[in-house]
């Protein structure tokens, strides 16, 4: 696909993704990449312009990540922001020096507006700095084009060169007109028409997935989810009945969710294979309590059944799998500690007998994949469906999964989630469900005594679910679940509400 391209070069910072949002939100097509990326490859993706991100690092540390000249002189606009900034000016000759006083948050900028940047913006505004070095000395042919009381150079720029560079920080909203700085560098310096739209990208997804499959077997492995749902559409516009997608359920979805995921799909020109297969994760699963091996146990059974099933239909030609941009995102930092064995459908390529697989979403945000699923007429109950785990509620049952415990947890989260969207909390929130604790207590009902389990609650805000805040629901909406709970389902006398961040928590508990 031949798109105007933004390349968003990565040196760290923990704003990389937000900026590539940025770019995209301006309608062009943006890829975040390694600062390590060879000159060539970045050359051959003929980008229309490339952004520095910023980095916890100094530019005169020995393991600072460095670029050579030649970035510079390939005639493509620049625009540093903060590490960015400062290694711009290092590498062209200026220099950059520790701050008498860093700058922490929001900053008055003073900004010259004869730079294409920030014209037509007001000559005052807040930017939103994070520094502890600055730019002392700017290279030579370049000039200042903002300032703050404690930064002399919090822009500097070659409008000739086009290469520009932001000491703060235009992707975050604490920013005043960041987004129009951006869509400036982006529409302005780099001259991007902005034709990133989700019609368009799903016409020509559409046409390359035709071009690629031919009359070949595409094969699916569909979990409901939001990502292989709109996979799943946007092969069937594609290439109709030559796709056969296989839904495994394990028994583990919430309430009705599977005779959802199956009608959802029911008037759609597909192969729709449901596998009921909770009994075979049930005796798999009999006497397991550790929540690792659960989330192992169950990965590996998954990929059994959908072998299983793979086998009938026969050798097929491509296997098409829901990874998204999020999960192939090259970065410049180091390995991240394995928090949880995340079970998807990624592992089965080595068991299935296909030809090659196809990744049709690997370019979209989530978001993007929502608006894809809009644009492809998928309903809003798959479009706007909360993130759930692999595993389901296997991970949301402490200690040994029965079926009894099972039908506790599906019908308090039933209740759960009618409340939440009865309060009209259901936007705002971005994923609540219930656990099962394997905690015990005693109780009073009626004039009984009873021994029971408690349920716990959980309710998170979170942009990007590494963090999150629990939300702040509130106390008579939990009462109503509470009670609720409490009389309608059996094995429950106690309900308590998670008020744990993430971190130090995880969202899921197990
Ligand atoms: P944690 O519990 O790690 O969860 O804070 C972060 C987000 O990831 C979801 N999650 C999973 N998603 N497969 C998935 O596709 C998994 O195995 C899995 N485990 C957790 C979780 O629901 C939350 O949105």
């Amino acid at each position: 696909m031949a798109h105007e391209m933004i390349i968003v070069l990565d040196f760290g910072g923990q704003y990389n993704q937000l900026i590539a949002r940025r770019v995209r939100e301006c309608g062009v097509y943006c890829e975040v990449k390694s600062y390590k990326t060879p000159i060539d490859e970045i050359k051959a993706k003929n980008p229309k312009g490339i952004i520095f991100t910023g980095g916890p690092n100094s530019v005169y540390d020995e393991n600072s990540p460095h670029i050579g000249k030649e970035i510079f002189e390939l005639g493509v606009p620049v625009l540093g922001i903060c590490y960015g900034c400062q290694l711009m000016a290092y590498t062209l000759g200026g220099k950059v020096s520790s701050c008498v006083t860093s700058e922490y948050g929001k900053t008055e900028t003073v900004y010259d507006n004869s730079s294409l940047l920030f014209k037509g913006l007001p000559e005052k505004a807040i930017s939103w700095m994070s520094h502890t070095d600055f730019v002392s000395e700017i290279p030579e042919g370049f000039k200042v084009s903002a300032h703050t009381a404690d930064c002399p150079v919090a822009a500097y720029e070659n409008a000739e060169k086009k290469l520009y560079a932001v000491q703060f920080h235009p992707e975050v909203n604490h920013t005043e007109n960041g987004c129009k700085m951006i869509d400036s560098f982006v529409k302005n310096v780099c001259g991007c028409v902005g034709d990133w739209t989700m019609g368009n990208y799903a016409k020509t997804a559409i046409e390359d997935i035709r071009n690629r499959v031919g009359d070949g077997k595409v094969l699916l492995a569909l979990s409901g989810g939001v990502d292989s749902s709109v996979l799943a559409a946007l092969l069937s516009k594609a290439v109709g009945n030559q796709l056969t997608c296989i839904f495994v359920d394990h028994g583990f979805m919430r309430k009705n969710e599977g005779d959802e995921v199956e009608a959802a799909f029911a008037d759609w020109d597909i192969n729709f294979v449901r596998v009921n297969a909770k009994e075979r994760f049930m005796s798999k699963l009999r006497g397991v309590s550790d929540p690792e091996t659960k989330r192992k146990t169950i990965g590996e059974e998954f990929i059994r059944v959908f072998e299983a099933e793979a086998k009938k239909i026969g050798k097929v030609d491509y296997l098409a799998q829901g990874t998204i941009y999020p999960d192939i995102i090259e970065s410049g930092t180091g390995d991240a500690a394995v928090i949880k064995s995340h079970h998807n459908v990624g592992g089965l390529p080595d068991y299935v007998d296909f030809k090659e697989i196809i990744e049709p979403l690997r370019l979209l945000f989530k978001d993007e994949v929502r608006a894809l699923g809009r644009e492809l007429g998928l309903s809003d109950v798959l479009v706007n469906r909360q993130p759930f785990p692999g595993p389901g509620l296997a991970i949301r049952i402490i200690g040994e999964i029965t079926d009894e415990k099972l039908e506790i947890l599906q019908d308090a989260d039933w209740i759960f989630r009618e409340e939440i969207a009865k309060a009209g909390l259901d936007k705002s929130i971005n994923q609540f469900f219930a656990v099962l604790t394997n905690n015990r207590s005693v109780g009073v009902m009626g004039d009984g005594r009873t021994y029971d389990y408690t349920l716990a609650l959980r309710a998170v805000e979170t942009t990007d679910f590494m963090t999150a805040e629990f939300s702040r629901i509130p106390y008579e909406v939990l009462a109503v679940c509470s009670s609720r709970i409490v009389n309608e389902v059996k094995s429950i006398n106690r309900v308590v509400y998670d008020v744990t961040t993430k971190p130090p928590a995880t969202i899921e508990w197990e």
